[in-house]
């Protein structure tokens, strides 16, 4: 495509506007047939027999959590290397976020990190697949087996019989690891349909568990919609049918429901989510070539163990902060949109109090001074990933004498 190059422009088909469409002229618009469809779908290709699709990943969070239970007292141990909702969704339950490093040289979670900050108040622990790369989730639960288990305080918490092990998989659904998919492999998969997502209902998310709790808890479906749908014990489609008004309200729940014109559109995506991922992989493909030769490295989307779903394209230099904003500005400046993932939450006003990020998450402040996300997205052609390294590889040429240069590249 010609410059300027967005950085994740949504793929928007005929048949997503007509699939939306369809709900919109059918007389039920909210949480209804279009949604139990988009949801048991999903489940299909994260390897389990059932979710509940919610309104965003930041609720799915919650919900996981919630229906753990999690709560105040208790410690979520998490990856200092994600967004915001990771967190905020662990402080809104009351319990104390607790941050975990990156493994060195990596985006993702280091178990052997995770393990060390076990405690006896430790109820969950929040894994995050960053830009679509699998954590070790294997190592991962052979930390929380050789871990005390924390005294239930819900059903699930305790079908689970450990700390639970909950996959941030909102860049990763599809993600394959060991041969499986990644989300088949903790207790709980939250997944995020947010407009700059792999698949999306331009805003929405989607909570997976494990074939072992939908046998456990049996009635672990029911528990979530209900939840969801503050308390309440009818869904609105269902108080619609004739003499159906009365329900009745369990708990003070929350207000997570997906409506179907949102499933729609992600129903939509999801029956050519294959095709996209395998696009996907092939502009990755096409950028490892054109970086051959440019001093930046990105962990692959393919490995031995792993196959991901594409979400990012995340290259690491050895810039410093300053430098490495000054590239994105120079890219700017030529029409090439590029982003950052993550700023570690220490670095974030409102969890200041989480510490020092060079002393507490040095690995994950290097990773955060180090990446640069380049355009990734259905909109390139396969000239684009050439273009983008040509003009990375002459910034940091060029730079030398002007912006960048200003930021210290001798
Ligand atoms: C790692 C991660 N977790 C959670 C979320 C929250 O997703 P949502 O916007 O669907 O709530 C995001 C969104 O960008 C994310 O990047």
């Amino acid at each position: 495509m010609p410059l300027p190059i967005g950085f994740a422009t949504p793929s928007i088909t005929d048949e997503d506007i007509e699939a939306v469409t369809a709900v919109l002229r059918s007389g039920w618009i909210t949480t209804g047939p279009v949604a139990a469809q988009f949801e048991a779908e999903l489940a299909e290709v994260c390897g389990v027999p059932r979710g509940k699709v919610t309104n965003s990943c930041s609720a799915a969070l919650e919900l996981a959590l919630r229906l753990v239970g999690v709560g105040t007292g208790d410690e979520v141990i998490t990856s200092a290397y994600t967004y915001a909702a990771t967190i905020n969704a662990i402080v809104h339950t009351g319990a104390t976020p607790v941050l975990a490093d990156c493994a060195p040289g990596s985006f993702l979670i280091d178990p052997d990190s995770v393990a060390a900050l076990i405690t006896p108040r430790t109820r969950a622990v929040i894994a995050v697949d960053v830009g679509g790369l699998p954590c070790d989730y294997p190592a991962l639960a052979q930390a929380l087996a050789a871990a005390p288990a924390p005294a239930p305080t819900a059903t699930v918490g305790e079908a689970i019989g450990r700390i639970a092990l909950i996959a941030d998989a909102a860049h990763s659904l599809g993600a394959m690891l060991d041969g499986v998919p990644a989300a088949s492999l903790v207790d709980f998969a939250a997944l995020s349909f947010h407009a700059v997502k792999n698949l999306t209902s331009a805003e929405g998310g989607a909570l997976m568990w494990s074939a072992a709790l939908q046998e456990q808890v049996p009635g672990i479906y029911a528990t979530a919609s209900v939840l969801g749908m503050q308390g309440q014990t009818k869904d609105a489609l269902t108080k619609t049918l004739a003499g159906q008004w009365e329900y009745d309200i369990t708990c003070s729940g929350y207000k997570w429901n997906m409506p179907d014109v949102l499933a729609a559109l992600g129903l939509s995506q999801l029956r050519r989510y294959p095709a996209n991922v395998r696009r996907r992989h092939e502009l990755a493909r096409l950028y490892d070539e054109a970086l051959t030769g440019v001093d930046v490295t990105c962990p692959r989307h393919v490995g031995s163990r792993h196959i991901s779903s594409g979400h990012l394209y995340m290259v690491r230099a050895e810039w410093d902060e300053a430098q490495r904003n000054a590239v994105i500005q120079e890219l700017g400046d030529r029409g090439i949109a590029t982003n950052v993932h993550f700023k570690p939450i220490p670095l974030l006003s409102a969890y200041h109090w989480l510490g020092d990020p060079a002393v507490v998450v040095p690995n994950a402040l290097r990773a955060y001074q180090q990446e640069l996300s380049l355009p990734l997205h259905l909109a390139l052609d396969n000239e684009d990933p050439a273009l983008v390294a040509h003009h990375l590889a002459d910034v940091l040429r060029q730079g030398r004498t002007s912006r960048v240069a200003a930021q210290g590249v001798a």
